[in-house]
Formats: structure tokens, sequence, C-alpha cells
């Protein structure tokens, strides 16, 4: 009953936040009438995409890309939609069920919503910038994934072992995982603390300080970049980009999160969290009291990956795997730490990995020609209606 209620508050405080937003918003609006403010446009430098460096302007609603006010709704163009269209979001976190549940009412934008397959878009696009543990390509919890299929699996892996979560043939994704053994138990209770991204020669890491108190004014995130810590300045949409923009790292709240974009590759949405004193309980994991076991809720979202992509999570977007996690099953474990396990957060040396530092520029054909996996709801109306192909 008490999980209950609290979750309704998260609801109301949600909307409550959306709502706000849009009085401020439509004060903005009128105020503009005496000042219009200039309408931004924006473009996609993807080749495959639609709207490949066509300048497409922002909607009237939400003209700048990153407006100041951080409940404001922002400018958006998804170089993988179908269609060539800029569309306003929120940057705060919406949990599209937990809408589904309380109806348009709420909502700004009633009409949209009422058109019901329109809504779950524009929702799809609103949680896209924070990890939805819910979500196709989510890695949450004491590693909990959902896999392309959208079948929930868990992986133990091992504490302070690193594992290949995505192995394509020109980029690979790894994680560290952290945890611990309470005495009397045959394996790891484990999370993951940390991610390393290569690509062609390049790597990228994304890591959760560790913290014996949890304080989440502190902010836990730690990058580096070739090797070289890099330093992004707290704040609301900090953004750094590398010399040929081809990654980007954007924190998407001033502290504990951030969007981390590999062109034509992949969308990596993280939060850092501690494990909380409650799941301490309900789960037994018996943590030692001077460790808050900060790790990170990822999700990913894919596109433009080959048929030959391999890895823990990255395999079940494969046209032919066939899911060893039996349905129906509680806590479908899936095993192949042997297949996946890497000397270290950077090296892609498993036995199943494919990725190799030559393949820079994948060549094209080879890969499977779908516009996009990962955030689509495929259960959904909108999968199926959208034009935009889900895999079953
Ligand atoms: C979705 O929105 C587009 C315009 O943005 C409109 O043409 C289309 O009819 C809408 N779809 C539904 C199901 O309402
Ligand atoms: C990361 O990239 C830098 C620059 O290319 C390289 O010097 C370094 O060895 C790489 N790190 C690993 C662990 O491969
Ligand atoms: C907690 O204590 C153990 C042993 O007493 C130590 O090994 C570990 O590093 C400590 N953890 C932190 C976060 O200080
Ligand atoms: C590059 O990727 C292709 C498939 O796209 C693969 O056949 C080839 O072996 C890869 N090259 C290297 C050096 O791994």
């Amino acid at each position: 009953m008490s999980k209950v209620l609290s979750l309704q508050g998260i609801v109301v405080f949600v909307l409550l936040t959306i709502l706000l937003g849009a009085t401020e918003l439509e004060a903005a609006s009128s105020k503009s009438k005496v000042k219009p403010v200039k309408q931004e446009t924006v473009t996609c430098k993807t080749r495959h995409s639609r709207c490949f460096l066509k300048k497409i302007k922002c909607p009237k609603e939400c003209p700048k890309v990153k407006p100041s006010d951080p409940k404001a709704k922002a400018c958006f163009l998804d170089c993988y939609s179908p269609k060539c269209e800029a569309v306003c979001r929120y940057h705060t976190r919406i949990n599209h069920l937990e809408i589904k549940e309380q109806g348009c009412a709420p909502l700004v934008d009633v009409e949209l919503c009422k058109t019901n397959m329109n809504m779950t878009f524009f929702l799809l696009f609103s949680t896209a910038r924070k990890p939805n543990c819910k979500g196709t390509g989510a890695a949450c919890y004491d590693p909990r994934f959902i896999g392309g299929d959208g079948i929930v699996f868990y992986f133990h892996g091992r504490s302070n072992e690193d594992f290949a979560l995505i192995s394509d043939t020109n980029f690979q994704i790894n994680a560290r995982f952290i945890g611990h053994r309470p005495i009397g138990r045959s394996r790891d209770y484990t999370w993951i603390q940390g991610l390393g991204l290569m690509f062609g020669t390049y790597n990228f890491t994304i890591e959760a300080r560790k913290a014996s108190k949890w304080d989440s004014d502190i902010d836990h995130l730690k990058f580096s970049y070739n090797g070289e810590d890099l330093i992004i300045p707290e704040g609301h949409l900090t953004e750094w980009n590398s010399l040929d923009s081809e990654l980007q790292v954007e924190r998407t709240s001033s502290k504990n999160s951030a969007l981390i974009v590999l062109q034509e590759k992949v969308e990596i949405s993280v939060n850092v969290v501690p494990v909380t004193e409650l799941d301490n309980k309900i789960h037994n994991y018996q943590l030692p009291l001077n460790d808050s076991f900060a790790h990170l809720e990822v999700q990913f979202r894919f596109f433009g990956l080959s048929p030959k992509v391999d890895g823990v999570l990255g395999r079940t977007y494969r046209p032919d795997f066939v899911n060893p996690a039996k349905p129906g099953v509680a806590m479908p474990v899936v095993g192949g730490a042997d297949k996946y396990r890497t000397s270290s957060l950077l090296s892609a040396d498993c036995l199943a990995c494919v990725f190799s530092s030559e393949n820079m520029s994948e060549d094209k054909e080879s890969s499977l020609n779908i516009a996009e996996y990962g955030m689509l709801d495929c259960t959904s109306r909108a999968g199926g209606e959208s034009g935009i192909l889900c895999r079953k």
C-alpha cells in the first residue's frame, strides 16, 4: 500500500513539474508577442538520415535546442525517425506508463495525447534522455537487462571484472561490474559501475565514483577520453564534443545524469544511483555499511547494428537470436561469463568479441537496414503503425 502511495506521489510530482513547465512556457510565449524568440534550426549529420544536412526550423512552442529553463520543452530532431520533423520534448523524466494510467488530462498537449499514437511517440521522445529501466536496451539494478527482443534477463558476471555488453565490428561497449558476496553465498551480487566504449582507435569511459555514503548533491560521474580525464562541468545541458563530433556527451541534469551519443552507432542514457537501504533489505544483499555501491542505470538505443553483433546485450539484437531465458521464469539468468569476459574495461579480447579498431567506417550495406532499434515499444500500437519496423 505504501509503495502504491509513493508511486502516486511521484506521478503527482512529475505532472506538477510538467504543468509548471507549461505555465512558464505560456508566460514566455505571451511575452514573445512583444519580442519573438528566434526559432533555431537543427540538422542531422548522419548519412542515413532523411534529414541529412537539411536545416529544419524548430517549432514555435520550443524554439530553442537548449532552453535555459530545465523545465521548458526543448527542440529535438530525431535523425532516425522516418519523418524529418523537429519536435518538442521535455528533459524532465516522464514515465510514459504512468502517464498512460493517468490519462491525457494533466498534460499540456491534450489534443495530441488523444491521438494516442502520436502521444506514445511524443512520450518516447520525452523519456529518451534519461534511462528507462523498463524499456528495451536497459541495464539497471543488479544487472537486469531488457534485450532487443524485449525479453528481461539477468547476467550476474562477477564483481571487479569486465564484460562485453555490445561487441560489433566497428564499436564495442564493455561494463565493469562491482559487487559483494555475502558469506555462504555461491555468487556475487553485482552492479554496473562503469562503461568503456571503443570505436576505431578511440576510447571513452563513464564511471560512477565510489562513495561510502550517498549524497545526491554531489556529482558521482567520472569521464575519460583516449586515456585522459575528461572534465565536463556540472550543470544542466553542459556538453562536450570530440573534435570530429563523432562523440558527444551531454549532462541531462546538473549532476549524475548524462547522454552519450556516438554518431550513427548508439545513444546511451545514464544515471548514477546508489543501492538503497531498502533494496539492501528487500533483496538481502547484506551490503557493508561503508559503501553505497554507486552504480549506473543505463539504457542503450542502437542504430545500424551489424548482423554479427555480439555481447551480453548485443546478441539479443541479432535477427537469428533465440533467447535462452525461458519465458515465464521470474528471474531468468543467462550465463556466458566466459565468452564475454574482457581483460579490462577497454579491451576487446573476449572470446565472442567481434570488434576491430581497423573497422572505422562500417560497410553500410552489411548493416541491418532498420532505422532504429531500441526505444520503441513494439507491444503498443505505435510500433506497428508508424512505419518503423519492430522485430519480434
Ligand atoms: C499524427 O500527427 C500527424 C501530424 O503531426 C498527423 O498527420 C497524423 O494524422 C497523426 N496521427 C494520428 C493517429 O492521429
Ligand atoms: C585509449 O586511446 C588512447 C588514444 O588513442 C590510447 O593511447 C590508449 O592506449 C587507449 N586505451 C586503451 C586502454 O586502449
Ligand atoms: C569498507 O570496508 C572494507 C573493509 O573494512 C574496505 O575493504 C573497503 O574498501 C571499504 N569501502 C569503502 C567504500 O570505504
Ligand atoms: C570489418 O567488418 C567486416 C564486416 O563488416 C568484417 O568482415 C571484417 O572482418 C572486419 N575487419 C576487421 C579488420 O576486423
